[in-house]
C-alpha cells in the first residue's frame, strides 16, 4: 500500500525522511551506464552486464556461459504458456483462457462456522472483527497440511491485514474517533491462520484449531539484541500487537514471518508543544496521524508514550501450528518500515533479505551466524543470531554488504552508538552513517530458485537526488537484480544490474515492454519452482488509470510473470476497480496459486467519487456486487480448468 490509498492527500512512502549524503542507485546506475556501457543500434547495451542484461532498457538477454538455466516448463516448452491478458478497468478479476479465480475468505469471514457473521454494513463489533477475518489482505503463505499430494490439498493459509480503509470499517466513517472504532480497527490488523482444504478444484476454509487471529491488540515478546526488558521497550502496557503488516516470510522451520511497514502513520498528538526526536523523524512520526487513533487511545499518542513506537518497525515471528504460541518480534533484523522478509537458505545458514519501503531508503540482509539446524538444536533461534548488513551498489555494477555490527566503521561508542540495541533501534541511521546506497523504495525480495540470482521490486521514486536511478522521476518504478559472489547468498558481494523498468513505452520509450504487457509500480514479487518470476502491481489510487500520469493504457492494478531468462513479461491478472495486487502463494504442486486482492473500491481519482459511509460503493462493489453491501479485500484462488501447473 501507499499511505496515498489511505488519504489522496499525503503519501509519507513518496515523501523521503533520508536527510543523509549517500549515493543513490539513480546515480550509481548512471554513472555505471556511462563507463561500461556501449550503444548498439539507439539501444543502450551493458557492455558485460553479470547476466548479460540490456541494461536500462526493459529487455534481458541470456549471455554465453550464465550459470542461471531457464525454468524447466517441460521439454521445448516456453516457461510462460497462458494467453496473456489485455490490460482494463471493469471492476473484477480477469485470468486468462482455461483459468479460474474463486473468491476465498473475503474480510469479515467468520473464523469459525459458529463466529459472529459478516454485516455488509460494517456494524460488526470489535469483539465480532476480532474473531473474523481482517481488512485489506496482504502477504500471504501457504503451509501445507500433510506430506505429498495431500499437502496441496489442505494446509493453513497463513495472511497479513496491511491496514484499514476507516470510511469502509465503520457505519458511519470516522469523521468522529472513538475508543470503540480505535479498537475495531486494532481488531482488523495483523494476521490470520485459516485452515483451508481442496475438494475437486474449490477451496474453502473449514473450522479448526489452528484457526487464529493476531491483531493489534495480542500479546508480542521480543528476542534479540533488544530483549524484552530494554528499556526502550517500557511502557504502561505491557507489548502488544502488530501493525501494518505488509509482505511476510517463510522460514525453513515452518513459521511465518510478518513485516511492520508503515507504523508511525498510527501515531500522532495533538500536544502542539511535542516536536519529534531526531530517531522519530527519520522514521517519519509526525503530530499528525491520518488514522487519529491517538485522539481515542493514548496509547498511540506520541507525546503520553513514546515508548510505544520502539515497539515497532520489526519482523514478527509467528508460529502457525501452535495457536497459543507468543508471536516474537526478532530486533536482530532491524527496525525499518519493513516491506517483507524473504528467507533463503546458503551452505546451511539463512539469510533474510527486507527492503525498507520508503523513497530513498535501503535494502538490507540478515545472515545466520551458524547452520540454522545446528542453532534450532541448541534451542536457539536462527533469527536472533547474525548479522544485519545493508547494501551498497558500486558504480562498475558491483556491490557490498556493510555491516551494521556495533564497533565496526562509524557504529562505536566514540560514534555516538551505545551498543547493539541500539543500532537497531535505529537501524535507518546506522545505515546512512556506513554510506548505503539510497533507492526507489524497495519493495519485495524474490530468489530464484535455482541460480540464486536476488531480484528486489522499486516501485517508484521522486528522483529526489538530482540523477537518474535510471531515471529521473522514475513514475513506473523497475526491478534490479543481483547475483551474490560465487551464487552463495551469504557472500558480503555482489555483482548487480537492471532486470526491466516498468512503464508504457507510448510515454516513455527506454521501456522496452511490448504495448500489450504494460505496467507500473512492481510491488509483489515472487517466484515459483520453475523459475517463474510473478509480479504484482502497486499503482497509487491517485495515478490509477489517468492518461494525465501516463498510466491509461496500463489500466487496473494487475499481475503479471515474466521469465527471468529471455525477459519475456506477460500479463495474467487484472484486479478490480481501486484494488491493489499483493500476496503470493502456491501449492507445492503449483496447482494452485493464492493472489489477494488489497483495498478495492478505494478512493480512486480516476472514477472521480470517493467512498463514504453513505455510499462506499462509489468506485467499487467487488467482490460481493450487492448495492447494499461494500468492496471487500480478499484472497482470490487460481486454478487451471485442467488441473495443470499455473502459468504453463
Ligand atoms: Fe505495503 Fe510497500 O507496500
Ligand atoms: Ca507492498
Ligand atoms: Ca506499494
Amino acid at each position: 500500500m501507499t499511505a496515498e490509498d489511505i488519504r489522496p492527500a499525503a503519501d509519507p512512502d513518496d515523501i523521503s525522511s533520508n536527510p543523509s549524503g549517500n549515493a543513490t542507485l539513480r546515480e550509481v546506475a548512471e554513472a555505471r551506464l556511462s563507463r561500461r556501457s556501449v550503444i548498439r543500434g539507439g539501444t543502450v547495451v551493458a557492455a558485460a552486464g553479470f547476466i548479460g542484461a540490456v541494461a536500462g532498457t526493459g529487455t534481458a538477454m541470456a549471455a554465453p556461459g550464465n550459470p542461471g538455466k531457464p525454468g524447466k516448463p517441460g521439454k521445448g516448452k516456453k516457461l510462460l504458456g497462458f494467453q496473456a491478458v489485455p490490460a482494463g478497468t471493469d471492476d473484477k478479476i480477469v485470468v486468462p483462457p482455461g483459468y479460474t479465480a474463486q473468491v476465498l475468505i473475503p474480510w469479515g469471514t467468520p473464523l469459525s462456522s459458529r463466529g459472529p457473521k459478516w454485516r455488509k454494513d460494517a456494524s460488526n463489533s470489535a469483539a465480532d472483527q476480532a474473531k473474523q477475518i481482517g481488512m485489506h489482505h496482504d502477504g500471504m503463505a501457504f503451509f501445507p497440511l500433510g506430506a505429498g499430494p495431500l499437502g496441496s490439498r489442505q494446509g493453513l493459509l497463513v495472511l497479513n491485514h496491511e491496514y484499514v480503509d476507516q470510511a469502509l470499517l465503520f457505519p458511519d466513517g470516522d469523521a468522529q474517533m472513538t475508543k470503540a472504532k480505535v479498537d475495531k480497527a486494532l481488531a482488523a490488523h495483523g494476521v490470520s491462520v485459516v485452515k483451508i482444504v481442496q475438494d475437486k478444484g474449490r477451496w474453502k476454509q473449514v473450522d479448526s484449531r489452528y484457526n487464529r487471529r493476531i491483531t493489534g491488540t495480542t500479546p508480542m515478546t521480543f528476542s534479540g539484541p533488544v530483549g524484552p526488558r530494554h528499556p526502550a521497550l517500557k511502557a504502561e502496557n505491557a507489548p502488544m500487537g502488530t501493525l501494518n503488516n505488509c509482505s511476510n516470510g517463510q522460514t525453513p522451520w515452518g513459521t511465518y514471518l510478518a513485516c511492520e511497514e508503515n507504523w508511525n502513520s498510527y501515531f500522532g498528538t495533538t500536544d502542539s508543544s511535542w516536536k519529534p526526536t531526531p530517531q522519530q523523524a527519520r522514521y517519519g512520526v509526525s503530530a499528525n496521524s491520518s488514522y487519529r487513533w491517538h485522539e481515542a487511545d493514548p496509547r498511540f499518542d506520541v507525546a503520553v508514550n513514546p515508548n510505544e513506537l520502539n515497539r515497532f518497525g520489526w519482523v514478527v515471528e509467528i508460529d502457525p501450528f501452535d495457536p497459543k504460541s507468543t508471536p516474537v518480534k526478532r530486533t536482530a533484523l532491524g527496525r525499518i518500515k519493513h516491506e517483507g522478509a524473504t528467507v533463503t537458505e546458503s551452505r546451511g545458514r539463512i539469510v533474510v533479505y527486507t527492503g525498507d519501503d520508503q523513497d530513498g531508503e535501503y535494502i538490507y540482509k540478515f545472515v545466520g551466524s551458524a547452520p540454522w539446524r545446528l542453532l534450532r538444536a541448541l534451542r536457539k533461534s536462527p533469527l536472533d543470531h547474525g548479522t544485519l548488513y545493508v547494501a551498497k551498489f558500486n558504480d562498475d555494477g558491483t556491490g557490498r554488504w556493510l555491516p551494521l555490527k556495533h564497533g565496526t566503521g562509524p557504529l562505536t561508542k566514540a560514534g555516538g552508538w551505545a551498543d547493539q540495541a541500539d543500532v537497531l533501534l535505529r537501524t535507518r541511521e546506522a545505515a546512512d552513517a556506513v554510506g548505503a546506497t539510497k533507492l526507489d523504495r524497495p519493495e519485495w525480495v524474490a530468489v530464484h530458485p535455482r541460480t540464486k540470482d536476488v531480484y528486489l521490486t522499486l516501485t517508484n521514486g521522486s528522483g529526489w537526488n538530482n540523477k537518474v536511478n535510471p531515471r529521473k522521476p522514475n513514475p513506473y518504478g523497475h526491478i534490479v537484480r543481483w547475483r551474490e559472489r560465487g551464487g552463495d547468498n551469504t557472500a558480503l558481494t555482489f555483482e548487480w544490474d537492471i532486470f526491466l523498468l516498468a512503464g508504457d513505452p507510448a510515454y516513455d520509450p527506454q521501456v522496452k515492454l511490448s504495448p500489450e504487457d504494460v505496467f507500473g509500480s512492481p510491488d509483489g514479487l515472487g517466484f515459483d519452482r520453475d523459475g517463474r518470476l510473478w509480479i504484482q502491481t502497486d499503482v497509487s489510487n491517485s495515478t490509477q488509470n489517468r492518461p494525465d500520469r501516463g498510466h491509461d493504457n496500463i489500466g487496473n492494478n494487475q499481475m503479471l510473470a515474466a521469465d527471468p531468462a529471455t525477459g519475456e513479461v506477460r500479463r495474467f491478472l487484472v484486479g478490480p476497480r481501486g484494488c491493489e495486487v499483493t500476496g503470493f502463494a502456491m501449492t507445492p504442486d503449483q496447482r494452485t496459486m493464492f493472489v489477494n486482492i488489497q483495498h478495492p473500491g478505494e478512493d480512486t481519482a480516476f472514477w472521480g467519487a470517493a467512498p463514504t459511509p453513505q455510499n462506499p460503493n462509489a468506485v467499487s462493489s467487488w467482490p460481493d456486487h450487492d448495492p447494499a453491501g461494500r468492496p471487500r479485500s480478499a484472497t482470490v484462488v487460481i486454478r487451471k480448468k485442467d488441473g495443470g501447473v499455473i502459468g504453463t
